[in-house]
């Protein structure tokens, strides 16, 4: 068997983790300034916290409870998570270099330019040194007013974070009133179709998912979506050989509940829970995190986060490389070895998906099928091996369901196998 033992890949897994470890917690730093508490909170609410703690060398401009009210209050939490990213320097700013920008002025990115798709440079602030001693920062479109300026100095952790204050927000065009579409509005479908995503559109679509990606936005979505190059990779399952309630489960273990952007991603040390996620299955994700890439771990196979389609509280979108093949449903090795460990009785039915949508039953034109799997896939299951777990499923199909249930069969028993011998290792 090429997988690897499961107790190296926690190690590894674990390994991994130790390095994302926050080397500061805003949260922390400034829950000691009333004067903040806003600036705080909303730091929290957008998740830009987690973004903030999981790097160095920044700077974080904020503002006191009185300069937060001119954009909190008449405006949605993406607008106001957009303006706050804005006053996120990815650059080390204490005072003394404020004072000692070579030719007075300069430009830097910030959070806002890392989080979506920013046009030109207006994820940058222009900062110059006045005369006076004043530093005034403003947005780096051309024709822009440093409409905000330094203040004081509020706490330094020399050279990974500080933290300035500044008189406002900065306004950069279109940062209000080119609002991020509210959630509810974003067409799921049109914006993975865009991002290079069609076949697990279609797929989301054909198998009815796509309503309850819809109906989970308004408390929170993240979805990882395998770009159209993900189905044609090799090893990928034939899908075809999936039952309904599979590809549903396959397609609910994309996303998860919650907004989770990026640098949430990067801070998580616990397995994520997905849609998925039943009593029948754990189906969940872990995350490793090195530098600016995170990797999602199915225990199956794992997949680096490729891209942010969308990024705008509730619903966060990824696009991934690979298509994340489920333990549940995929097994830890692909090899067909005969077991003769103890058929289970108790049903490893590849989960009742509670909210199972829409018009799962119809063998929706597989338009989107990936070509037939090589020889080492599940698919490669001998067809006529004993079909012990047939009657957990749900299908009707009685010739795509004897050959389902051999391939489950077989999982099954690996994955049975896998796991004791973990447990008694
Ligand atoms: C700065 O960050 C590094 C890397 O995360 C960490 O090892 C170091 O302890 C931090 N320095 C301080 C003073 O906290
Ligand atoms: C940061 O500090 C806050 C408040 O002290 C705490 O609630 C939170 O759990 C901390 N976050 C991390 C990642 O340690
Ligand atoms: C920053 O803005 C000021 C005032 O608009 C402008 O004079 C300066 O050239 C800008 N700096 C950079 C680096 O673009
Ligand atoms: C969303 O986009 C898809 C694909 O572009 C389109 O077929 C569908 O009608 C759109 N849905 C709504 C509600 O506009």
């Amino acid at each position: 068997m090429g997988a690897l033992h499961p107790i190296l890949v926690l190690t590894l897994t674990m390994t991994a983790l130790a390095a994302t470890i926050s080397a500061h917690n805003i949260t922390q730093m400034l829950s000691g300034y009333p004067e903040y508490s806003e600036f705080n909170s909303y730091l929290t609410q957008t998740k830009l916290a987690d973004d903030i703690n999981s790097r160095v060398t920044i700077t974080v401009l904020a503002l006191n409870n009185g300069a937060m009210s001119a954009i909190t209050s008449n405006h949605p939490l993406s607008v106001i998570k957009n303006a706050l990213s804005l006053l996120v320097l990815l650059d080390y700013y204490d005072p003394p270099k404020l004072h000692q920008i070579s030719k007075g002025t300069t430009l830097t990115t910030t959070l806002y330019q890392t989080t979506g798709k920013v046009p030109g440079n207006l994820g940058f602030v222009n900062i110059t040194d006045l005369q006076g001693g004043k530093v005034g920062f403003g947005s780096a479109a051309s024709g822009s007013k440093l409409d905000s300026s330094y203040t004081k100095s509020v706490k330094q952790i020399p050279y990974n974070i500080s933290v300035l204050e500044v008189s406002s927000f900065i306004n950069a065009p279109g940062l209000l009133t080119a609002a991020a579409p509210s959630a509810s509005d974003v067409n799921i479908t049109a914006a993975l179709e865009k991002a290079g995503c069609k076949t697990f559109a279609s797929l989301l679509v054909a198998n009815g998912v796509i309503k309850t990606y819809e109906s989970a936005v308004e408390k929170g979505l993240t979805i990882f979506a395998p770009n159209d190059e993900a189905f044609k990779a090799p090893g990928v399952p034939d899908l075809s050989k999936l039952t309904n309630a599979e590809i549903v489960s396959l397609l609910l273990y994309h996303a998860r509940a919650g907004y989770t952007p990026i640098g949430t991603l990067k801070t998580t040390k616990d397995a994520l829970p997905t849609l998925a996620t039943n009593g029948a299955g754990k189906y969940d994700l872990t995350v490793t995190t090195a530098g600016d890439s995170v990797t999602l771990h199915t225990g199956v196979d794992s997949s680096r986060i490729a891209d942010t389609v969308l990024d705008s509280t509730p619903l966060a979108i990824f696009t991934v490389d690979n298509v994340l093949l489920p333990t549940e449903l995929f097994g830890k090795s692909p090899s067909p070895a005969p077991a003769p460990a103890p058929s289970p009785t108790t049903s490893p039915s590849p989960a009742p998906v509670a909210s199972s949508p829409g018009p799962a039953k119809a063998p929706s034109p597989k338009a989107a099928s990936p070509p037939a799997p090589p020889a080492d896939t599940p698919g490669g299951a001998p067809a006529d091996a004993p079909t012990h777990v047939a009657q957990s499923s749900t299908s009707n199909n009685a010739a795509g369901h004897v050959k389902c249930s051999a391939l489950l069969a077989v999982l099954v028993t690996i994955s049975s196998t896998v796991i004791s011998s973990f447990v008694l290792s």
